[in-house]
């Protein structure tokens, strides 16, 4: 039977990490799929700096390789706005499905992205944006949807876990700790956004779009980093039987008697919770995301939230997924709802 073809947009960490989880798993892949996954090309900005990737599928023109008509599929992971966005819907207007890992244009523009490929009947799946490895997204936006979300609550950024896990471990100052997790690949290119928060801001946009049903943006994010906590909170925290986490929450607000309805509030900043609370326990690099459902009840989910190979297997699990529906002829379960409870102003939050 014909391939399946990709084209995979950037070859950093994650990408890379994609590139060597197809070629390792190709016979399995072709089993779940039903056909063979091969790669059609892969743009870079240096094609000279990916001397592993065999130099015939190396290109420095991403628009003209998702718009090729042998390809099927796309995988995004250049990450930021643009160019990704331009690709994206380039990609739909060619009819072809896209796998995303990118937080920051999922943020921004979720509810364009997905009525773009809603009106392409194609799919845009980006379980790799949030939380790395652990499925998450679907879970909200699938399993649970029968369910009333009341609370998301997650520590969503592996690098400033590290950094406050390691604080706590060793007593080092922020600065030390900082670099083991840009060491460790952990961090962003530029890590004022794990540091300051912009990063857990766009995936609790993301969390708080799917579980409620709704848009919100990083704009409706109330944001606050670690930068100003000291090894002394930090001691401190423990002294008194907490532990210090960045936590993303995401909450329903119920309306008040003036009639005014629900709305979601959404936060970002640092907070001291109790060693008992099961997000206590996440340590190093890892996520988890606490969320309570009114019928559901409470459930975590927990996993390496960060990393080439944790990441790289939730865009294969997403590659899977799309490539299913191109085999069968269907779309994915989209986001067609996106006219739920509306955000609320950050200052009331
Ligand atoms: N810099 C991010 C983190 C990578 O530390 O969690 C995963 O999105």
């Amino acid at each position: 039977t014909a391939p399946l073809r990709v084209a995979l947009l950037g070859c950093g960490t994650v990408g890379s990490a994609v590139l060597r989880l197809l070629a390792d798993q190709a016979g399995d892949l072709t089993a779940r799929i039903g056909r063979p996954v091969e790669v059609a090309g892969v743009a870079v900005r240096r094609p000279d700096r990916h001397p592993d990737v065999p130099a015939e599928l190396l290109t420095t023109d991403a628009h003209g390789l998702v718009t090729r008509p042998d390809v099927d599929l796309v995988v995004e992971v250049i990450g930021g706005t643009e160019p990704a966005r331009s690709l994206l819907m380039a990609a739909f207007e060619a009819g072809k499905s896209v796998v995303s890992a990118n937080k920051a244009l999922l943020a921004d523009e979720g509810g364009e992205l997905h009525a773009a490929a809603a009106k392409a009947g194609v799919d845009l799946y980006y379980e790799a944006a949030v939380a790395g490895a652990i499925p998450l997204l679907r879970p909200l936006r699938e399993s649970l949807a029968g369910d009333q979300l009341r609370r998301v609550v997650g520590i969503v950024n592996g690098t400033t876990n590290y950094i406050l896990s390691r604080m706590a471990e060793t007593g080092h100052g922020f600065t030390e700790a900082l670099a083991e997790a840009t060491e460790l690949g952990y961090a962003e290119a530029d890590p004022t956004a794990d540091v300051d928060g912009f990063d857990a801001a766009a995936k609790a946009a993301i969390l708080a779009s799917l579980a409620f049903h709704t848009t919100v943006t990083a704009a409706d994010v109330h944001r606050e980093g670690i930068s100003a906590v000291t090894s002394t909170d930090v001691a401190r925290a423990t002294e008194i039987g907490c532990t210090v986490k960045l936590l993303a929450i995401c909450e329903r607000v119920p309306g008040n008697e003036d009639g005014e309805g629900d709305s979601v509030a959404v936060r970002v900043h640092p907070a001291m919770i109790p060693t008992t609370h099961p997000l206590a326990a996440v340590g190093g690099a890892f996520n988890a995301v606490f969320v309570e459902a009114e019928a559901a009840g409470q459930l975590m989910f927990y996993g390496q939230g960060a990393g080439g190979e944790p990441t790289a297997s939730a865009v294969l699990g997403d590659l899977v997924a799309v490539a299913r529906n191109r085999v069968t002829g269907t779309a994915g379960p989209g986001v067609t709802t996106y006219a739920g409870l509306p955000a609320r102003p950050i200052a009331e939050t």
